[in-house]
C-alpha cells in the first residue's frame, strides 16, 4: 500500500512513464480544483462549473428557452458508457427530490429504443433540451440517436439547432458540427478526464443540474471523500480497506467476481455503474512491466431485497466465488412510516432482510463487506462517486495495472467499424 500510495502521487504529479495513458487521472482535479497542477488548469475548472451553473440558471429562468414556449420541460440526453451510466445513475438516485426538469435518456441504437423514447416524449419535444454527450464526439451510437432525434425533430417542423447542447472534446467531430449549426452552447469535455470517471465534470453536472439536483453538494461531498482517502494509514481510509477487501477476497487475481446489493431502489444504477467503472478499470491483459496477467473483478449486482428472492440461493449454497458489497442506508423515507405490523415498518423489513441475508451467507462462510451511508444525498452521491474511484485506482496499483486506459473497449469500437464498413460495401454491392 505504501507503494501503492506513493504511485497515486506520482501519477497525479504526472511523473508516471506513459503521461498519456495515465493522464485521465485529472479527473480528482474536478472534485477539488485545489489540486489542479496549475493555474489555468484551475481556472478552467472553476469556469466550467461557472458556466454550468449561469447556464442552468437560465434554462430554468426561461431566460433560455425553446423558439415554442417560454420554458424547457424536459431534458433528452444522448450518450453511452461513460457518457450516460453515471448521469443515468445520479438521476435514478436524486431525480426524485428534485424535479426542476424529467430527464430521458438515448444510450444505444437500438431503433426500437429510441422511437420508444420519442413517443414518450410526444408533443413535448417542442420543449425538451436535447443534451448530445460524447468525449470522442464520434461514437457510432450517440451519433445515431442525435440523427434519429434531429429528423423527429423535422419531422415535427421543429428546429433542433435552438434546442440542442453538446458535452464534447474540443475540436471533436460533434463540438465541430454544434458550433457550425449554431446549438445553444458546448461544454468541454477535458482529455484527461477518463469515460468512466466522469460523472463529476460536465458529463454528469449538466444533466444533473438541469434536473435541479444540488451540484455543490455533490462535488463537496467528493472532495471531502477525496481527502479521507488520500490518508496513507489503512484503516483510516475507506478506500484503502475497500481495495484491500476486494485484494484478499479474489487472492490478488480477481478470482472472485463481485456482487453489488444496495438495499434501496434509488441506488439500483450504482450496480451497473460500478460494472463499467471496476470492469473497464481494473479488466486488463498486460500489468505495467508488460506482462501478461489477465486482471480483473466481475461485478454484477442489481438491489437488495429484490434480488434475494433471484440468486440468494446460488450465492450461499453455489460455487463461492464472489464476494458480496451490501449497500446499507440509514433513512428509509421522507413521508411518515407506516406499520405494516404492530410495530413494524417496511424499512425495518429492509434492513431485517439486509442482515439477514448476510448472517445466512456467513454462516455458509461467504465473504461480505457491508457499506453503511445515512441517507441518499447529493453529498452522499458525490462521497460514493469519489470512494469508488480511488479504489479502483489503489487496487489498480495493488496489482500493477493501469486502471485508466480501456484498450479492450478501444478494439472493440475499432472491430465494429471494420465490420460495418464491409456491411456497408455489401449493401452498396446489392444495391447496384
Ligand atoms: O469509458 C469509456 O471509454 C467508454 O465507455 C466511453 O465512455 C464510451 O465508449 C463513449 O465514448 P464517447 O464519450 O467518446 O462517445
Amino acid at each position: 500500500f505504501e507503494h501503492a500510495f506513493a504511485q497515486m502521487k506520482d501519477l497525479e504529479a504526472g511523473a508516471i512513464a506513459n503521461p498519456d495513458e495515465n493522464r485521465m487521472v485529472g479527473h480528482y482535479w474536478l472534485r477539488n480544483s485545489d489540486l489542479a497542477p496549475n493555474a489555468d488548469l484551475k481556472k478552467d475548472i472553476v469556469e466550467t462549473i461557472q458556466q454550468i451553473e449561469s447556464f442552468t440558471h437560465d434554462v430554468h429562468s426561461g431566460a433560455i428557452h425553446p423558439p415554442s414556449a417560454t420554458k424547457f420541460t424536459d431534458v433528452l440526453s444522448i450518450g453511452i458508457g461513460g457518457s450516460a451510466l453515471g448521469p443515468q445513475f445520479v438521476a435514478e438516485a436524486l431525480s426524485a427530490d428534485a424535479p426542476a426538469m424529467a430527464i430521458h435518456f438515448i444510450d444505444n441504437t437500438d431503433p426500437a429504443g429510441i422511437d420508444r423514447v420519442l413517443a414518450k416524449l410526444g408533443d413535448r419535444l417542442s420543449t425538451t433540451l436535447v443534451v448530445v454527450i460524447s468525449k470522442s464526439g464520434g461514437t457510432p451510437e450517440p451519433r445515431n440517436g442525435m440523427l434519429e432525434v434531429q429528423n423527429a425533430f423535422q419531422e415535427k417542423g421543429l428546429d433542433f439547432s435552438k434546442q440542442a447542447i453538446a458535452i464534447t472534446g474540443t475540436g471533436s467531430n460533434l463540438d465541430q458540427l454544434a458550433k457550425s449549426e449554431g446549438w445553444i452552447t458546448t461544454f468541454p469535455m477535458h482529455d484527461w478526464v477518463g469515460g468512466r470517471t466522469s460523472e463529476l465534470s460536465a458529463v454528469g453536472l449538466v444533466p444533473a443540474a438541469l434536473q435541479g439536483i444540488n451540484i455543490h453538494e455533490m462535488l463537496e461531498g467528493a472532495k471531502e471523500m477525496d481527502i479521507a482517502t488520500r490518508i496513507p494509514d489503512l484503516k483510516s481510509n475507506p478506500a484503502a480497506l475497500l481495495a484491500l477487501c476486494w485484494y484478499f477476497s479474489g487472492d490478488g487475481k480477481g478470482k472472485k467476481d463481485m456482487v453489488v446489493l444496495p438495499y434501496k431502489d434509488s441506488l439500483l444504477l450504482f450496480s451497473r455503474y460500478l460494472q463499467q467503472l471496476v470492469m473497464e478499470s481494473l479488466g486488463k491483459e498486460k500489468d505495467l512491466d508488460g506482462n501478461v496477467v489477465h486482471q480483473g473483478i466481475a461485478v454484477y449486482g442489481n438491489k437488495g431485497t429484490t434480488d434475494q428472492h433471484a440468486y440468494v440461493q446460488q450465492l450461499r449454497e453455489g460455487v463461492p466465488n464472489f464476494f458480496l458489497t451490501f449497500i446499507e442506508v440509514l433513512k428509509d423515507r421522507s413521508s411518515a412510516s407506516i406499520e405494516v405490523e404492530p410495530g413494524v415498518t417496511s424499512g425495518d423489513y429492509l434492513s431485517g432482510l439486509l442482515q439477514g441475508t448476510r448472517k445466512a451467507l456467513y454462516e455458509n462462510e461467504r465473504d461480505s463487506i457491508t457499506l453503511t451511508i445515512p441517507e441518499v444525498t447529493p453529498r452522499m452521491v458525490g462521497a460514493l462517486i469519489a470512494l469508488y474511484d480511488r479504489a479502483v485506482g489503489l487496487y489498480g496499483f495493488l496489482v500493477n495495472i493501469n486502471s485508466y486506459h480501456q484498450p479492450g473497449v478501444e478494439a472493440g469500437k475499432k472491430a465494429a467499424a471494420v465490420v460495418l464498413d464491409v456491411q456497408s460495401k455489401v449493401m452498396e454491392a446489392l444495391k447496384k
